[in-house]
């Protein structure tokens, strides 16, 4: 465990923003966990669980106390001819996991290749891309209960999963520190190919394997994704909207061309990037913040921007998109105020 005081968050977050915590504490091991929770008392402290920084936005600095479990390890708890159940600690690098599943001929992520982040905001975020979910194939979920000091293990089923979206990111959220995450994995793949774009850059690469999958998936974000290490950004910046039958179609009348994607639940999912870009965003600054100029839901960090311009570019955005299109976007990355 280690403790800091007016810690910097710039490498943890990113965004790459400048923030400083009144308060930082990293937990290398779940007791530490438990040993910190029993000597301090945190109901009136302002917290924040960090994984790896990759869906935050800082817009200030934070008087409070972060607390970072980067807890590590990989361990296979039983398999049968079909699955197998292997449970993740909740500071482990996601994309090591996708690639060590992929090496290991452990089917159900390799499209979740190259997301930034860890393990453990996998469960808080549910994770996405390419057709496949992080819900799909978590088995459940184990948390330390900040106030009680409880430890908790949830079946995938009781977490509220939903689009870019779980009871740790919504009514639960800033109660838990998430510690580890059961995942069930085929041993038989079923291979995910019906996202645009995904069948096709796999039929290049030669026959689908869950190595050829990844390599494509990895392939088609680099093409169009920056990589935070280069260009700070913290991916798609809002989440794409979900609407009626109605208002879709009044936009389809005035926007014939805009994608559009039915849902199990009779709406549709608009694509925000491509809202943003009708606007004529994508590429654009405002000062040191811009919208990526290959996929404009991703906002970026291009060199020194403050979270706090970066958020202004967002509004500039958001508003944009209500006045042209009459939708409303909802951020996906969780601003810090
Ligand atoms: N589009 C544009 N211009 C743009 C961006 C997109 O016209 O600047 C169009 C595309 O041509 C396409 C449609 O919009 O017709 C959808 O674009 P894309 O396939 O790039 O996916 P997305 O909806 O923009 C979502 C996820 C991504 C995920 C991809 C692939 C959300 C908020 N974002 O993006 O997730 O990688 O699908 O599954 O759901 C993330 O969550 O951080 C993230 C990157």
């Amino acid at each position: 465990m280690e403790s800091r005081s007016d810690f910097s968050l710039k490498a943890l977050n990113t965004f790459n923003v400048e923030a400083v915590a009144r308060r930082y504490v990293r937990f290398d091991e779940e007791k530490e966990i438990f040993e910190f929770l029993g000597r301090q008392s945190l109901e009136e402290e302002r917290l924040l669980v960090l994984g790896g920084g990759s869906n935050l936005l800082f817009v200030d600095d934070f008087d409070g106390t972060v607390l970072h479990p980067v807890l590590k390890g990989i361990d296979v708890l039983d398999a049968d001819k079909r699955h197998i159940r292997v449970r993740v600690m909740a500071g482990e690098n996601w994309d090591e996991l996708a690639a060590r599943a992929v090496a290991s001929g452990w089917g159900g992520i390799e499209n979740l290749s190259l997301i930034p982040g860890s393990v453990g905001a996998s469960a808080v975020q549910n994770i996405g891309a390419y057709g496949v979910e992080a819900k799909d194939v978590i088995d459940s979920v184990e948390a330390i209960d900040i106030h009680s000091r409880e430890k908790i293990v949830l079946p995938a089923e009781a977490c509220g999963f939903g689009y870019r979206n779980s009871l740790f990111k919504g009514r639960w959220a800033g109660r838990h520190i998430i510690t580890a995450v059961v995942f069930k994995l085929c041993r038989q793949p079923r291979f995910v190919l019906d996202y645009p774009g995904v069948r096709e850059q796999v039929d290049a690469l030669g026959t689908v394997t869950l190595d050829t999958l990844r390599q494509a998936i990895i392939a088609i974000r680099q093409a169009k994704l920056p990589d935070p290490a280069d260009l700070g950004n913290a991916g798609s910046f809002f989440k794409n909207p979900v609407v009626e039958l109605e208002p879709m179609h009044r936009l389809q009348a005035r926007f014939a061309d805009m994608p559009h994607y039915p849902q199990p639940d009779g709406r549709f999912k608009l694509s925000a990037g491509w809202m943003i870009d009708r606007c004529g965003w994508k590429g654009r600054r405002i000062g040191r913040a811009g919208v990526h100029d290959r996929q404009a839901l991703v906002l970026v960090n291009r060199g020194g921007a403050t979270g706090r311009e970066i958020l202004e570019l967002s509004e500039r955005v958001r508003r944009s998109v209500r006045e042209t299109f009459g939708v409303n976007l909802e951020r996906e990355v969780k601003v810090v105020p």
